[in-house]
């Protein structure tokens, strides 16, 4: 979901798939206990909603089902078209999150974003926090990034791309965005995997302006797997992303007037005393292994592509340790060269996959 496409074409990147696959294989088991015992001290306490009080259907006729119940919702990838929903309200500050089950098998081409965006309102000057997840060839996983944008800051991208210690087409589960006037947090179920503290070095960059979030499934052939190289083959059509369990809170906004209503002051308070935007200790430990161990990419460690670091970054030997030993220059230099070109759709996207 930005606006810019990395084309270049990349490296063999053998030896690091070896690695990566060595890593994972070698210390998944372990972290799924530890994960689920880090996170499980401070469960979210959150109030879900249906898909009907909380949104409704932006695009693809015919491709969003609703369960009869309207609690689950179903977004479908056929030839013809994509499909998506957006949140009814703009929201000022708030915690964006759905229980998510991805399509299986032949997902090559894919993209499922989870995202707000102010796009609509301020297409110069837009504001956006991503989830955007990447389908993979037979017998590979999903892979996701996460991503922001702030006042229109599209000439910085902002990625990071990870994989995930569980397969993300068995069971449902919860992705989460939290932002605040002082912090933003992506969660994968109750771990904090990315948080970005707000500086006055980073100005217009923090999302500011109320947003809305959006939800899609798309063709994202051109860059989603292995640079573009894998596409979306129809013949495995339709693809399908389950969603439930919705949580939209946050301020609502008048979309109109975008005049926040009274109560948005209390709402970094509310969302701080039932510990979203807050990380625990424990959280913080969780938030490490996880980073230490999944992160594959982040534009913080590209030094080609920022020789001076972007002001919100913070440096972790532990997880640059994994771009030094998988050769890191290999990544920065798959994002050398942006291309411009036109948004495509609502939740349009992005820069190459630097591996697998
Ligand atoms: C994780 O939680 C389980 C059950 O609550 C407990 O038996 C186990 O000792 C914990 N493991 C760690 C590493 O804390
Ligand atoms: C969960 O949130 C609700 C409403 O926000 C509140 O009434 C309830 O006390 C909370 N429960 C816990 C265990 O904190
Ligand atoms: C956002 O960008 C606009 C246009 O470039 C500028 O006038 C405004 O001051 C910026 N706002 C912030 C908060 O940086």
């Amino acid at each position: 979901m930005d606006w810019f496409l990395c084309s270049q074409s990349k490296k063999s990147s053998a030896p690091f798939t070896l690695i990566l696959i060595l890593l994972c294989c070698c210390s998944s088991p372990s972290l799924v206990f530890t994960f689920a015992n880090a996170s499980s001290s401070p469960a979210f306490n959150l109030t879900t909603i249906s898909f009907d009080e909380g949104y409704s259907h932006l695009f693809g006729d015919g491709n969003l089902i609703r369960s009869p119940d309207g609690k689950n919702v179903r977004l479908l990838l056929n030839r013809f078209s994509g499909s998506g929903f957006v949140s009814s309200k703009l929201y000022n500050h708030g915690f964006f999150s759905a229980m998510i089950k991805l399509p299986s098998d032949h997902t090559a081409g894919l993209c499922v974003a989870f995202y707000t965006s102010n796009g609509d309102v301020f297409p110069k000057t837009h504001d956006e926090l991503d989830f955007e997840f990447l389908g993979n060839v037979a017998g590979k996983p999903w892979r996701f990034q996460t991503n922001f944008y702030g006042n229109g800051s599209t000439a910085r991208g902002r990625e990071e791309r990870y994989q995930l210690w569980f397969d993300p087409t068995k069971q449902f589960h919860r992705y989460s965005i939290l932002w605040t006037s002082n912090n933003i947090i992506f969660y994968v179920d109750e771990v904090p995997i990315r948080e970005v503290v707000r500086s006055t070095a980073m100005g217009g960059d923090f999302p500011s302006k109320p947003m809305s979030l959006y939800t899609t499934i798309w063709d994202a052939s051109n860059w989603a797997t292995s640079g573009g190289k894998a596409k979306v083959n129809y013949k495995y059509a339709p693809f399908t992303s389950e969603f439930k369990d919705f949580v939209l809170e946050g301020c609502p906004v008048d979309p109109i007037e975008q005049v926040p209503s009274s109560n948005c002051q209390d709402t970094d308070s509310r969302l701080a005393e039932k510990g979203l935007s807050v990380i625990t200790p424990a959280g913080r430990r969780a938030m490490r292994r996880f980073r230490e161990r999944y992160i594959y990419y982040s534009y913080c460690y590209d030094t080609i592509r920022y020789p001076v670091p972007l002001p919100e970054c913070v440096l972790v030997p532990s997880e640059r340790q994994r771009f030094k030993d998988t050769g890191r220059l290999k990544f920065g230099g798959s994002h050398k060269s942006h291309r411009h070109r036109s948004r495509r759709q609502p939740g349009a996207s992005n820069s190459e996959d630097p591996d697998m």
